[in-house]
């Protein structure tokens, strides 16, 4: 009797009979040989069929299975060094759950609005599955790292009454005809939980109106959130770099092969340690001012521009060789993928040349005052070999709870972590103001209604102390690991503006 395992552990039954169950991710014949690449939710392995005179029917059917069908494979496993994993089945049975027909995500490139239609079915792609995993990784990683040191797990509401990070990007939703919105942190209710539990954290969905389409925002995005009672803002950086440590670190020894899958530079990651960069908002703003970014994104605009002139005749020379004269069928399939890729990444790199003179003229005349743009993030961010905590912003691009610094009240105690390889912001963060008469004196300077911040006052009133904390994008984090350009694959259904379908 076969033994029904799964691909994952094909290893552990290497010249034993085994039993398979999952879809057919893709196949070829060759002569009396059918290769069927068989995927089970745990991996990938290849099957292999031999026609012989009793199994006529059987290949015939197998070598007829559409992409995606679902089948039952019994044969041997196999140690084969060439295949991936070490093991190869050699099947002596194929048997059709499900024929399916016409699977639209086929090998070849496909553009991406038609890929987010059919994310449903995108997900059983294999890039997919591995960041989909990471992403599983990661956020068991976020979990372990609170849970084992103390921290309490408080969920808080996703109906709220009022904003948290500035009323531009609120959602509203109609509350039995009163207005109320979807929660844009989870924040203001872990100050209340710390008083009470020292050290809490939050993790869940959070909701930002964001208008605009970038490579980093999604309108629904997970957060992370710890809160502690009896700190100051260098505990709480102290802490934001612990905990990107050890998320990397765990997405380095669960997910070593997957990373290689994806062309990550793997150096990059095992470069991510102890002590991060720091330097205030002030540096910040002295830096994106200097020559040095200035050569930096000259030199961009000059790569660019010359990988453009490449790209237009790497396309050029392939349309002509595929529609010159006797091209097999198979060279010419090739050549078409190629050229498609090719233009993809054509169409990214006259982007850069667009946007490289725009960045650098926001750069060059960036004002003290502003909230950093993504792009001046991205600059300082490749500055960097590790990530960089950038601290002391002006309180007027912050939000109204942070804690100004005693020394210069223009700046308020708070960081932001930029990931390096110009991924910019992942984590905000900051010691709260503490203070009852600053914290009101805040929310009036802000214009917001001081009765919908009452409760939060109390905590003011009863027994304050200095706190603080931080949030984490799980996305943001999970496209720097990867080294993935968009956000929106690090997500299972990306909510974006207008993208909400499936
Ligand atoms: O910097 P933010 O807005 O901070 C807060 O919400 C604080 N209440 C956190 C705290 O101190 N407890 O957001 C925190 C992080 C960002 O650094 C980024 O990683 C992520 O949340 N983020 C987004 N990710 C994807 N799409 C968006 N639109 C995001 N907005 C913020
Ligand atoms: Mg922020």
């Amino acid at each position: 009797m076969a033994t029904a395992t799964t691909i994952a552990a094909l290893n552990e039954h290497i010249g034993q009979p085994v039993r398979l169950q999952g879809w057919l991710y893709n196949s070829r014949s060759s002569g009396k040989l059918l290769f069927l690449l068989v995927r089970d939710g745990t991996g990938i392995c290849q099957c292999v069929l031999e026609k012989t005179a009793d199994n006529a029917d059987m290949f015939d059917a197998a070598r007829h299975l559409g992409q995606e069908s679902s089948i039952e494979i019994v044969g041997e496993a196999r140690a084969d060094e060439r295949s991936e994993g070490g093991v190869e089945v050699s099947a002596s049975q194929v048997t059709p759950i499900h024929a399916a027909e016409g699977y639209p995500i086929t090998p070849k490139p496909h553009g991406i609005d038609f890929l987010f239609k059919n994310r449903h079915l995108w997900f059983r792609s294999r890039r997919q599955w591995v960041i989909l995993h990471v992403r599983a990784t990661v956020i068991d990683a976020i979990r372990r790292f609170f849970n084992d040191r103390g921290f309490v797990l408080i969920d808080t509401p996703i109906f709220a009454p009022s904003a948290g990070e500035g009323s531009q990007t609120l959602f509203k939703v109609d509350y039995f005809g009163e207005e109320v919105y979807l929660a844009q942190t989870g924040q203001l209710y872990l100050e209340s939980a710390c008083m009470s539990h020292r050290k809490v954290y939050c993790f869940g969905p959070t909701f930002r109106a964001e208008k605009s389409k970038t490579r980093r925002h999604l309108t629904e995005f997970w957060m992370v959130e710890p809160e502690i009672a009896y700190c100051t803002v260098d505990d709480v950086i102290a802490l934001a770099e612990d905990f990107i440590c050890a998320i990397a670190q765990r997405v380095l020894d669960d997910h070593r092969s997957d990373l290689e899958f994806l062309g990550r530079d793997i150096s990059k990651l095992e470069a991510i340690q102890k002590p991060f960069h720091r330097l205030t908002y002030s540096e910040a703003a002295e830096l994106l001012h200097g020559d040095k970014v200035r050569t930096m994104l000259e030199q961009d605009l000059h790569n660019a521009k010359a990988r453009v002139t490449e790209l237009e005749k790497m396309i050029a020379d392939k349309e002509s060789e595929r529609s010159g004269p006797g091209v097999k069928k198979w060279k010419a399939e090739k050549l078409a993928q190629e050229i498609a890729e090719h233009r993809e990444e054509l169409g990214d790199v006259e982007t850069d040349v667009q946007n490289i003179p725009k960045h650098m003229e926001l750069a060059a005349g960036f004002e003290w005052g502003g909230d950093l743009g993504g792009s001046d993030e991205t600059i300082i961010a490749r500055m960097h070999d590790r990530p960089v905590f950038v601290t002391h912003y002006p309180r007027e691009c912050k939000a109204f709870y942070m804690k100004r610094d005693p020394d210069d009240p223009r700046v308020v105690q708070n960081f932001d972590l930029l990931a390096p390889e110009g991924y910019g912001e992942i984590i905000g963060g900051s010691q709260r103001e503490d203070s009852y008469d600053a914290l009101v004196e805040r929310i009036q300077e802000e214009g917001l209604p001081q009765e919908d911040y009452e409760w939060y006052l109390d905590l003011r009133r009863y027994g304050s102390v200095p706190h603080g904390g931080f949030g984490l994008g799980v996305e943001r984090t999970v496209a720097w690991l990867c080294g993935l350009k968009h956000i929106r694959e690090t997500i299972p259904y990306p909510r974006l503006m207008g993208r909400f379908y499936p």
